[in-house]
């Protein structure tokens, strides 16, 4: 029996794809290709997929897709379709969020119910938390997001909550917290601090620099998202964090270091919807997924600036 990735093009899905392929299983990938970032660069994302036989691809928007047929026979749905993007969601684009993040999820939901309910592991995000004092923070800690993008990845996981209770589908949402790794987003921060040091511009840092983050290399991740499917409890939620805070002036430092150039900051002011800190407790997944996030920042780093080299 095959799975459904949804959002099989972008920066996550491409990866699990490879690597569920790479096991021998068949897949059924959906993206609509949003226009967030170059088609062109999720093309790329999907390159070695598209030529694997057990893969089959559908250019489709969720929120119009025939649900029905595409879930039909599947084993198990990783639902990592979404609208990204924690500073961008204010304004107007919040239409686009509510859109992808939480009017496509309705519609899933209501799918596999329809269809007895194959288990869906839903990409939920480290910004449910919002600020907080616990460190690292659990599951259990207070949910006050600060982003738009954040209410609409709680108000996801409420949503499957209410279709697990209700009518006892089998879903499990993990709380990822800032992933890197090949393929990252060209928004998200190592991916636009390299272009800069390679290109020798400055490096724009929001803020004072010394906000941290627990960032999660892209391999990890996916242990966590394959673990949740194959183990996971129904209707729990799991932080899969990288098991280290850093703060960003120190990371500029180590990617400067591993570019070997002198970088120069630019310094912003802070960006609405930012948090300030993140660092996950992962005790829950470390228990019940057997989660234990191994890579070292270094190494990672060195992962991602080998492909952004190859990319320009
Ligand atoms: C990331 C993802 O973009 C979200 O989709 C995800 O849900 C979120 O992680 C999460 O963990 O919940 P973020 O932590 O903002 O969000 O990741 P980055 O874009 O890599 O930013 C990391 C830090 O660098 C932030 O403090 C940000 O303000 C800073 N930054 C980013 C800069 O100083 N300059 C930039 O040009 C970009």
């Amino acid at each position: 029996m095959p799975y459904l990735v949804t959002g099989c093009a972008g920066f996550i899905g491409s990866h699990l794809c490879e690597r569920l392929l790479g096991q021998g299983l068949r897949l059924t990938g959906v993206d609509c290709f949003t226009d967030y970032y170059a088609r062109e660069i999720k093309e790329q994302n999907l390159k070695s997929s598209f030529q694997h036989p057990n893969f089959s691809f559908h250019p489709v928007d969720l929120n119009s897709a025939p649900l029905q047929e595409l879930i039909k026979e599947v084993d198990g749905i990783f639902h990592l379709a979404a609208q990204p993007g924690v500073r961008a969601s204010w304004g107007r684009s919040f239409e686009v969020y509510l859109q992808h993040n939480l009017l496509a999820l309705q519609k899933l939901l209501e799918a596999a119910k329809e269809q007895g309910g194959p288990r869906i592991v839903f990409a939920s995000s480290s910004s449910v938390y919002g600020h907080t004092d616990r460190f690292p923070t659990p599951e259990t800690a207070a949910k006050r997001p600060l982003s738009p993008y954040g209410v609409t990845k709680l108000a996801g996981e409420a949503l499957c909550d209410l279709y697990c209770k209700n009518y006892g589908l089998d879903i499990i949402s993990l709380r990822f917290f800032t992933v890197y790794g090949p393929r990252q987003r060209p928004d998200m921060a190592f991916h636009r601090f390299f272009r800069a040091l390679l290109e020798g511009q400055p490096i724009h840092v929001y803020g004072d620099g010394r906000q941290t983050r627990d960032f999660t290399y892209i391999a990890d991740i996916l242990d966590g998202v394959i673990a949740a499917m194959e183990k996971g409890v129904s209707g729990r939620a799991y932080n899969l964090g990288g098991g280290h805070q850093r703060q960003l002036l120190e990371v500029i430092r180590l990617l400067a270091e591993i570019c070997d150039r002198d970088p120069v900051l630019q310094f912003e002011p802070a960006q609405k919807g930012d948090v300030r800190d993140t660092y996950a407790d992962n005790s829950l997944a470390r228990a019940e997924l057997g989660f234990d996030p191994k890579s070292d920042l270094k190494t990672g780093l060195a992962e991602q600036l080998k492909w952004i080299k190859g990319l320009s």
